[in-house]
């Protein structure tokens, strides 16, 4: 009999809500089915209550969260919070005292889903971005001098660890040689301009290749390889690279897995609790219309199941998201599914 787990869900702002609830429909359907048990605690955090009582994380909050399995999350940001306030208090609060320090994000074009890249189908559109998730130009490190004076100037630094490298790019070789597909690592950086850090990830990246003979390595600048992303996505298996640029890429990467409907990722500490996430956010415009896509939310919960062991439930989660695009939906973008909000979380359901 499988375990029960402690799973914290934080629906969080606009439409995250909604499509979490779907996520949890499906959940709970496969408890049925597969004799998943899961124990559900509904946290209230974001905008919402950023705005009522000014809390964003606290650290009993935080403590709360250590203790669970997973933590499954809608969306984070508000229109009326200032940007950068629930970003950096909640969302990378979480990464960074979670030490969530890696983000995976799968791009795979599943049948039946359009990709805005012509004459490309699933069998090009498959492989998988280890973005380092607590370092770099996120880390916050840097200032103002004189702000608002003629002579004002501000600095954002990169810090970029050996131990914070190394471990993602290790990360990324295991995941490599777990899909055991094409069995090739491309780091990705920018070793022409930023001379210190690209040179730190690539005398790592070296290193630790030394471990995984197996495994089959190539190096691109990002802006290189954000052209190969739509020129020839079929080359790459998995992809490593720094905070920002991983950012910036796994945007192209979910337009061309469909867009931010179907996108999810796992913001992942291998020797603690993970969070797993739609890659879309609080898409304020949507919310509480009943026409946002779930499926970036499902797929986060199936992201969640496969990486506590729940291989059964989570195969069998994905064929159901599977059937659900390639039979039901016209489209995935919010408002042209043919569907709403909750008809593709029960049709999700069906197919359980
Ligand atoms: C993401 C988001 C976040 C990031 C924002 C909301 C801080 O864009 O998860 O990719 O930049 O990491
Ligand atoms: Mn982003």
């Amino acid at each position: 009999m499988s375990k029960e787990y402690k799973i914290a869900v934080i629906p969080g702002d606009g439409t995250g809500p909604e499509v979490v609830a779907e996520g949890i429909k499906a959940l709970k359907a496969l408890s049925q089915k597969c004799g998943l048990k899961l124990e559900l605690e509904e946290f209230d955090l974001g905008g919402e209550k950023y705005l009522k009582d000014g809390t964003l994380l606290s650290d009993n909050t935080l403590d709360e969260l250590k203790e669970k399995d997973a933590i499954y999350l809608g969306a984070i940001g508000h229109p009326d919070v200032a940007p950068g306030i629930l970003e950096r208090g909640l969302l990378l609060k979480m990464r960074f005292e979670l030490d969530l320090y890696i983000n995976l994000r799968p791009v795979v074009l599943l049948p039946g889903v359009d990709t805005p890249l012509k004459d490309k189908g699933p069998e090009h559109i498959d492989f998988v971005v280890v973005r380092e998730n607590t370092e770099g130009l996120y880390a916050g490190s840097g200032g103002f001098f004189k702000r608002g004076s003629p002579d004002e100037m501000a600095i954002q630094e990169s810090i970029n660890t050996r131990k914070g490298v190394e471990r993602c790019i290790r990360y990324a070789f295991d995941t490599c040689k777990r899909r055991n597909k094409k069995r090739l690592l491309t780091l990705c950086g920018k070793s022409n301009v930023l001379t210190y850090e690209s040179d730190l990830w690539q005398r790592s990246f070296e290193e630790v290749h030394k471990d995984y003979p197996e495994v089959t390595t190539g190096y691109q600048h990002v802006d290189a390889l954000c052209m190969w992303m739509i020129k020839n996505p079929e080359q790459f298996d998995v992809i490593v690279t720094n905070n920002m640029f991983g950012d910036i890429i796994t945007d192209i990467g979910a337009i061309i897995q469909g867009g931010l409907g179907i996108a999810a990722g796992g913001n992942i500490n291998p020797e603690g609790t993970s969070m797993f996430e739609p890659i879309g956010g609080s898409a304020p415009k949507y919310t509480g219309l009943d026409v946002i896509n779930p499926l970036g939310a499902i797929s986060a919960a199936q992201m969640m199941l496969e990486y506590l062991g729940e291989e059964e439930a989570g195969g069998v989660l994905l064929e159901a998201i599977k059937k659900v695009v390639k039979n039901d939906l016209e489209s995935l973008e919010a408002g042209k599914m043919g569907y709403g909000t909750k008809e593709v979380g029960d049709l999700v359901v069906s197919y359980i």
